[in-house]
Formats: structure tokens, C-alpha cells, sequence
């Protein structure tokens, strides 16, 4: 598997899951490793550097763990947590012009914005690495590492899974960095459990079917839990429907809970980016296969990686 010339190098600017190569992920995974088992060995890694966090939409875990991981290797961080209403955007500034101004103050952008494309927009007027924290409903690569982080620690491989895809596909964007992160590992199948009206985006479709890339839609999460390795929730996208009525109409439908995860197999592997609602009860926590919570702990330890990986090419 090779990363295509068109993408950008992941040492360079984190923007794309189809960026990723076999290479960078051996790299990052390795370093990985060797960051949660010895933390403090890594404390000097941004010594006198300064990373800007730029939000323009809501985040707990994914803003928390990258700012915890600049602290973490000696960085300094400067934020805004509501771009869209405390920064000069809401002045109309663009994008570009923000992001080449705070390259100008900042060694490295961690960004998430509601724009689809604003993460190569940020990247393409940044004179420093801009990492992509979420684009709109396209992408959110840094997610896909720690999930395939989670994978490979508790498989020990990325490779030969049936990996089930479930909730708001059209909408969110966990799924598509994940599924373009996975579908380069030879093997993989992947089910899209979604209803009608949140079915996996015709991108998405396109680039697996052009990659011969096996793959199956269902509208039924009962009858593929005893197929799948791994399982990987997603909640409804309330804030990204025009209307309530089309919300209403879409949430509440594929729950996994208590009962249904009966009919998974034994060493399958419960995986979601949270936040939840009420796709996964709270009664599937205490299960062995529920990841979730250790896979948003993996988040710390995946992006002090990806900040020293650029940090050390730049
Ligand atoms: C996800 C996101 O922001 O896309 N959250 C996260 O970063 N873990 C998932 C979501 O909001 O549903």
C-alpha cells in the first residue's frame, strides 16, 4: 500500500485519512507505544514550541487530548474553543487568511472547522503543520489513527476483519476517515449499517468500489452482529439535519445494547468515537469487548505521536 502522490505527506500536514500509509502507520504506532509506556522520557519533545488549537465547533475529547499532548511533550498551547463566534471569522475573515496569520504565531494548527474542504484550505495558506481535528462531514484522520490504534493493540493486526460501520454515516465524518484509513490493510469487509436516509456517502461508495473493496449495506444491526470483528457506533448527527422532523425521523433506530450484544462473538471489539447518546446503553459498558473508553484514552498517547512526527520533520 502506498500513500498517492495528490495527498500530502503525513510527516508534512495531517489532513486526510487516505494520506496514511503502511509506513507512516509502523512509525506511529511504534512510537506510540513507546510514549504510553514512558511518558516522561518525551517531556522536552516541544520544549519552546507553541501549538495553536483552532475550534469552530464543539469538542471535548479530541481538543482536551490535544492540548493535554502538547502539555505533555513541553509545548505551549493558544486556543479559541468557539472560532465560529470569538474569532475573526465572525468578522468574515476567511479561512485562509486566518490560518497564515496564526502560522505566523504558532509552530503547529490543530483545526476543526464546519467546512468540508477546510482543512486543505487551511493547509494550502499554512506556513507551519496544520493537523485536521474534523472537517465539516468529511474527515477526522487523527480519530482514525487512535481507532486503528485500538485495533491493532487489541488484534495485533489491521488486516482479514469484517468491521460493521453503524449510525449516522452520511453525516458524520469518523467513518469515512476510519473506512479509507482501513481499506488500505488487504482483507477487510466492511458492513455500513445505516437507515435509508444516513447510508454511507456516494464518495466513500465510489472509492471502494474503484478499489475493489468489499463491502455491504444494511438497514438491520441485529442481523450482522454475529459477523462482525469489529463494531463501530456512531451517534445521529443531530446538529448537522436542516430540520427537527428529519432528526426525529432518523434517531433512536440502531441501538446496541445489553441484550442484542449477546449475539456478537466473544473477542469482537464494542468501538465508538463518543460522544454517545442513546446508540450504545450504558448497560454494554462493563462488557470485556466494550473499547470505547479505552480507545478515547488512546487519543493522548496517538496525537503526542502525530505532534512529534511533525514536530521532528519540519
Ligand atoms: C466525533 C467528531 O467530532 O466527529 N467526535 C470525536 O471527535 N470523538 C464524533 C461525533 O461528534 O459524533
Amino acid at each position: 500500500m502506498k500513500a498517492l502522490k495528490k495527498y500530502p505527506d503525513p510527516h508534512k500536514h495531517v489532513v486526510l485519512a487516505q494520506q496514511f500509509n503502511n509506513e507512516y502507520l509502523t512509525e506511529l504506532f511504534e512510537l506510540t507505544d513507546k510514549i504510553k509506556k514512558s511518558p516522561e522520557e518525551f517531556i522536552n519533545t516541544l520544549r519552546g514550541k507553541v501549538v495553536a488549537t483552532l475550534f469552530y465547533e464543539p469538542s471535548t475529547r479530541t481538543r482536551f487530548s490535544f492540548e493535554s499532548a502538547v502539555h505533555r511533550l513541553g509545548g505551549s498551547v493558544i486556543t479559541t474553543e468557539n472560532g465560529k463566534e470569538f474569532s475573526s471569522a465572525s468578522k468574515g475573515e476567511t479561512i485562509e487568511d486566518s490560518i497564515r496569520v496564526i502560522s505566523a504565531y504558532a509552530d503547529m494548527i490543530v483545526m476543526r472547522h464546519y467546512e468540508d474542504d477546510s482543512s486543505k484550505r487551511g493547509m494550502s495558506a499554512s506556513l507551519v503543520p496544520l493537523i485536521n481535528a474534523g472537517s465539516g462531514k468529511s474527515q477526522h484522520p487523527t480519530q482514525a489513527l487512535l481507532d486503528a490504534y485500538t485495533i491493532y493493540e487489541n488484534f495485533g493486526t489491521l488486516e482479514n476483519k469484517k468491521i460493521a460501520v453503524v449510525g449516522d454515516l452520511l453525516r458524520g465524518r469518523t467513518c469515512d476517515s476510519l473506512v479509507y484509513l482501513l481499506s488500505k490493510y488487504k482483507g477487510n469487509t466492511f458492513y455500513f449499517v445505516a437507515q435509508e436516509n444516513s447510508q454511507v456517502k456516494q464518495s466513500l461508495r465510489e472509492y471502494l468500489l474503484e478499489n475493489k473493496i468489499q463491502f455491504v449495506e444494511v438497514d438491520n444491526l441485529d442481523a450482522i452482529l454475529d459477523k462482525v470483528d469489529v463494531l463501530y457506533m456512531t451517534r445521529v448527527q443531530k446538529e448537522r439535519f436542516a430540520t427537527v422532523e428529519e432528526y426525529e425521523q432518523a434517531k433512536g433506530s440502531l441501538i446496541l445494547d445489553s441484550k442484542n450484544i449477546q449475539k456478537m462473538k466473544e473477542e469482537a471489539l464494542i468501538m465508538h468515537p463518543l460522544p454517545r447518546v442513546d446508540e450504545v446503553t450504558t448497560g454494554v459498558d462493563s462488557d470485556k469487548r466494550a473499547k470505547y473508553f479505552e480507545q478515547a484514552a488512546n487519543g493522548l498517547w496517538v496525537r503526542m505521536a502525530v505532534l512529534k512526527i511533525l514536530n521532528d520533520n519540519t
